[in-house]
């Protein structure tokens, strides 16, 4: 399928060159090590310096099917510890829940006006058979048999095992938030908004989604959108520390 744009990222990447794509969003006609034509590091810096974390939402702007498709494939595609994957991304777009987690969210509103809302979900008792899973996979995925990564899921069981329940959860959160840190990324890069938010209450979201039932637990949550023509924060001049207090180069 061919990859379209929205008017923005059009207009903000203009070098982007069409890509192919193969079945779900698997890139077969560029490779990045030997072609540095896909994004320049000026095109790159521009793009962070125009993302902010909306706060108003224009809610009559959807993202596109293709755009969206992107970025989920994007965060199936997130790294995580081990690359054992201890999430579940909720994608919610039915209004009346969304009407419901604006009140577990302090009244933010941006959880109902995005075009979509991704809500970050942790296992909340990740163990053993949860490696055995990924072991399966990666042995079906490489062609390898199963047997070749005894090493390797006893390195895995070794690690989860070494740390009790209360440090596990917090390990799968950590790992959710690398998840949100790629889509945030990706989402720029695309000119796509998305507004990051911890100022929701997670047992809350827990009941609404059902997720509790599943060993999930929310952890953060991502509206993703188009921002508003009168989103006030959006222009506002980026608060960061300079370079200097930020960087250590030794
Ligand atoms: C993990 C995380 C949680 C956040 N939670 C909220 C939130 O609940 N509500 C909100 O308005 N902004 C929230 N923000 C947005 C930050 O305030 C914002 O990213 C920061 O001020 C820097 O501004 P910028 O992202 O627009 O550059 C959150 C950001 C992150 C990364």
């Amino acid at each position: 399928m061919q990859f379209t744009h929205n008017g923005n990222a059009e207009a903000a990447l203009p070098f982007w060159p069409a890509t192919t794509y193969d079945g779900r969003m698997t890139i077969t006609d560029h490779n990045p090590t030997s072609d540095n034509t896909l994004l320049t590091p000026e095109a790159l810096l521009r793009q962070f310096q125009w993302r902010a974390a909306v706060k108003k939402f224009d809610q009559h702007r959807q993202i596109d099917s293709a755009t969206w498709s992107a970025l989920e494939e994007v965060l199936r595609l997130s790294p995580s510890s081990g690359g054992l994957q201890p999430w579940k991304f909720i994608v919610v777009t039915d209004p009346a829940i969304r009407e419901k987690l604006v009140t577990a969210s302090f009244g933010q509103t941006q959880v109902k006006d995005a075009s979509h809302l991704v809500v970050f979900a942790a296992k909340k008792k990740f163990g053993t058979a949860d490696v055995d899973a990924h072991v399966r996979n990666t042995a079906a995925l490489r062609n390898v048999p199963v047997e070749t990564l005894d090493g390797f899921r006893g390195m895995l069981v070794g690690t989860i095992q070494s740390k009790d329940s209360a440090a596990r959860e917090a390990w799968a959160a950590r790992q959710t938030y690398i998840a949100l840190g790629v889509l945030i990324s990706a989402a720029a890069v695309l000119g796509v908004d998305a507004g990051p938010m911890e100022g929701f209450l997670p047992d809350q979201y827990d009941d609404i989604l059902g997720l509790k039932e599943q060993g999930l637990t929310a952890t953060v949550i991502c509206a993703v959108g188009y921002r508003s023509e009168d989103d006030q924060y959006a222009r506002a001049p980026k608060v960061r520390f300079d370079a200097s207090k930020v960087f250590l180069h030794v």
